[in-house]
């Protein structure tokens, strides 16, 4: 890797729930502010942003297991259960295995980074996570030289998930990244929000956020991480191929084909609030537009 990308903002920057922090998120947002002065990469597009609050990145949720309105996974994620959790993480690895959230957790490094979050559906985000990288858990398990993409499915739990009885998708929810996306450092498992643990209408009790995609691509609950040659289905592309790509970057310039693209309702904003310019890759196109050099992509949606 040739930079590991660190956030300009610290805990600090959310005072509101900094009493929440333990001690081990305390020093791990310290220690990225100190390093963050000797890394000026993509800290850039990160220096004005102002968080939502936690009642509305933990109130307007996407999750469909658990109903397809948004106050629906506040109303009843409660049901999952997350003690204990297991991911099995298979494929092209050279530890393959069932590991235990809390193993997985006691070998990674968590750290706050703050990330415009931008939905499909056009409305917007400012979360600030608590996680590790990806590619910490996956240079964890070795990769192997053949592996070429990354697969995440959720929990698909009928009993506990009153979605799942509603056809709207293919269950369980999967989704994939190419292997030098998902090695990127911009690409995180959160497992926390404001220095709490991540709430379950949020994908507890670890999740996949990809900054620069639309929020579709960023899986909850995860229990499968597999590595493989091909590209894995996606449940988004899968249902609807037309609308939704399997890259799926964030593309102002690339309208959906029901609605425009150029622009975004920052929720929290008020009533009145004006509607936002949607930035090439969410802003974070100095860091990542490298990887698509020579991809048409009005053509790779
Ligand atoms: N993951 C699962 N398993 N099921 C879902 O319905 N929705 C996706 C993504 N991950 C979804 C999912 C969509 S469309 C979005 S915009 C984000 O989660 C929403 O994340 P948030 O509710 O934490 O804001």
């Amino acid at each position: 890797m040739a930079f590991r990308w660190k956030n300009t903002l610290t805990s600090d920057d959310v005072t509101p729930y900094a009493a929440y922090l333990n001690r081990r998120q305390l020093m791990a947002g310290a220690a990225a502010g100190a390093i963050a002065g000797a890394m000026p990469m993509a800290s850039r597009a990160q220096d004005a942003l102002e968080p939502n609050t936690w009642e509305e990145i933990t109130s307007y949720n996407n999750y469909y297991e658990f109903g397809t309105g948004k106050d629906d996974p506040a109303r009843n994620a409660h049901r999952l259960t997350i003690d204990p959790w297991t991911v099995r993480i298979d494929g092209l690895v050279d530890k393959p295995g069932d590991y235990s959230f809390a193993d997985i957790l006691s070998q990674m490094t968590v750290e706050e980074r703050i990330y415009r979050f931008r939905c499909v559906e056009a409305w917007s985000m400012v979360i600030p996570w608590n996680g590790f990288e990806l590619a910490d858990l996956l240079d964890w398990v070795g990769v192997q030289s053949s592996a070429r993409y990354v697969a995440f499915e959720t929990a698909m739990r009928p009993e506990e998930m009153p979605g799942l009885a509603s056809p709207v998708l293919d269950w369980p929810y999967v989704e994939g990244l190419r292997l030098d996306e998902a090695m990127h450092p911009l690409t995180m498992m959160a497992t926390g929000i404001y220095g709490r643990d991540i709430p379950k209408q949020n994908g507890a009790p670890m999740r996949l956020v990809v900054p620069w995609k639309y929020g579709f691509k960023s899986i909850k609950s995860i229990v499968r991480i597999s590595l493989v040659e091909e590209e894995p289905p996606a449940s988004w592309n899968v249902t609807n191929p037309r609308e939704y790509g399997f890259y799926s970057n964030v593309n102002p310039n690339v309208d959906h084909p029901r609605w425009s693209q150029a622009t975004e309702r920052r929720i929290g904003g008020g009533l009145f609030a004006k509607r936002q310019p949607t930035l090439m890759f969410n802003g974070y196109e100095e860091d990542v537009a490298s990887l698509y050099d020579g991809m048409d992509l009005s053509e790779f949606i």
